[in-house]
């Protein structure tokens, strides 16, 4: 039987007069592979920021594995198991690309990230043990060859999957992905793709992503939530979201504005 990791349940959120996420309902199960998808300025990023506990929902409910997460300070939600990357991205511009995931990894570590950065005798084993990790995960991104490479130096697609493994390291169990695949490349976005398949059948993971690019999203989502000011207009698996009325109204209205 499928397990539900995470469930919204008429999560909502309102700025002012704009309900910015309304009455928001879906599951996602262990091992989903699922999709956000929806026009500028739908609450996408916003229902990220309800899950991982930016915002706290003005209404309804957010459950973790039957918890209540909805309105928890993010630390504790990323300590139960919830990391994201953003839609801007976010790195340690002057640190290197190992550095980064290393910072991640710290996350859910008992040293005291001053302890390891000045190198004190307590964090000098587990500073090895997760330059190793890191260094795997690195990997999987292949990213290897950039370590120590200045991740202000890295091609912004590098960036992105940089982005990936940094959040990574803090071991999630659901991995949240805000527009993983923007400014990439077809080909970096095709690699991308595997990527984030990969992520999700050896790490164990389930997977939450934002994609404006449909092919990409099409291609990779089993089952996709589209969102139009706010509101949850369709629900499915992509071919039944690809031939969706709502749906073509929704992006085609975007298209015209
Ligand atoms: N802190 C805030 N205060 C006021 N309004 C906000 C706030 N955060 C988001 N909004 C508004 O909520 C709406 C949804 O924004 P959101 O960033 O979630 O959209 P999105 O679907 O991620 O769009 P995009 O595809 O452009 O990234 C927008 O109208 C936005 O201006
Ligand atoms: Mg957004």
């Amino acid at each position: 039987m499928s397990q539900t990791v995470l469930a919204l349940q008429d999560a909502t959120i309102q700025f002012g007069g704009l309900v910015a996420v309304n009455k928001v309902t879906f599951d996602l199960n262990k091992g989903d592979l699922f999709g956000l998808i929806g026009p500028n300025g739908a609450g996408k990023t916003t229902c990220f920021n309800l899950i991982t506990g930016v915002y706290k929902p003005t209404h309804g409910s957010i459950k973790f594995h039957g918890q209540e997460i909805g309105g928890l300070p993010p630390a504790k939600i990323a300590t139960r198991g919830i990391c994201r990357t953003f839609q801007n991205i976010r790195l340690f511009s002057s640190l290197s690309a190992l550095e980064n995931v290393v910072v991640g990894a710290f996350l859910r570590h008992r040293t005291p990230l001053w302890t390891a950065l000045a190198c004190l005798p307590p964090a000098l084993r587990e500073t090895k043990a997760l330059r190793e990790e890191s260094m795997r995960l690195l990997e999987v991104m292949d990213l290897a060859d950039e370590a120590h490479t200045r991740s202000s130096d890295l091609p912004y697609g590098k960036q992105r999957r940089l982005e990936i493994a940094r959040a990574m390291a803090t071991r999630p169990e659901l991995i949240l992905l805000d527009e993983p695949a923007a400014g990439m490349n077809p080909l970096e976005k095709e690699d991308l793709q595997s990527t984030v398949k990969k992520i999700r059948d050896n790490f164990d993971m389930t997977v939450l992503l934002i994609e404006h690019d449909m092919r990409f999203v099409m291609g990779l989502c089993e089952r996709i939530v589209v969102l139009d000011h706010g509101e949850e207009i369709a629900h499915g698996p992509p071919d039944a979201i690809r031939n969706d009325p709502k749906v073509i109204e929704a992006y085609l209205g975007e298209a015209h504005s």
